[in-house]
């Protein structure tokens, strides 16, 4: 990516929801990034984001954001079950895309999102935060490689009416 003497690459969110909040914070921080627009189904969300972060317009409709020019990099931040469209229609619009966890909702979804940035020749980044956090990157340059491990599910106290619980949504969360 560019340093910061480069033009800012133009930049959008789709997805206005809890998780875009930070996205939003970051862009509108970085010198690298030229914040143009702020998308969501939910149009008060995404005026909401357009009025708190500036940017260029708001938009209820992601081929509006697909189909602008200045726009380069698209952060996908929406329920789990829409990331594999819109990351496929990213792609085949020309857009590089920072796609939150989960990938998709299948193997298969995740197959098709990959092809599709093979076929634009554009780079895809999952938001993994955890994995890429100076902490975790400390700890783990602390550990010896581990010889057993152990896969353990958690499931913390939620409000079970949210998409994240509905197993088309959002398959249920785990940590
Ligand atoms: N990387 C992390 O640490 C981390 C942390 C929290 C959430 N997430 C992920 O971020 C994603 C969003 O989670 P959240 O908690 O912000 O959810 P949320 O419900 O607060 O926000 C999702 C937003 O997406 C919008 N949306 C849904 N479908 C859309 C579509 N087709 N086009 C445009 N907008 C659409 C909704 O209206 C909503 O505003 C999930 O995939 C979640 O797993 C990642």
């Amino acid at each position: 990516m560019a340093g910061s003497t480069a033009r800012p690459f133009g930049w959008a969110l789709i997805g206005c929801g809890n998780v875009g909040r930070s996205h939003s914070r970051w862009a509108v921080e970085s010198p690298d990034i030229d914040v143009c627009a702020f998308c969501d189904i939910n149009e008060e969300a995404a005026s909401r984001y357009y009025e708190q972060h500036e940017g260029r317009y708001y938009t209820t409709d992601p081929a509006r954001v697909f189909a602008d020019p200045e726009i380069e990099i698209v952060t996908i931040a929406t329920t789990h079950a829409t990331h594999a469209e819109l990351a496929i229609a990213a792609f085949e619009a020309g857009k590089h895309v920072y796609l939150e966890k989960p990938m998709a909702m299948s193997t298969a979804d995740c197959l098709r999102i990959y092809e599709a940035m093979q076929v634009a020749n554009r780079k895809l980044m999952i938001n993994f935060s955890i994995r890429f956090s100076g902490a975790t990157r400390a700890i783990k340059s602390r550990l010896q490689p581990a010889k057993v491990s152990n896969a353990q599910c958690m499931l913390s106290p939620a409000d079970l009416t949210r998409w994240q619980w509905d197993p088309v949504l959002g398959g249920g969360p785990a940590l």
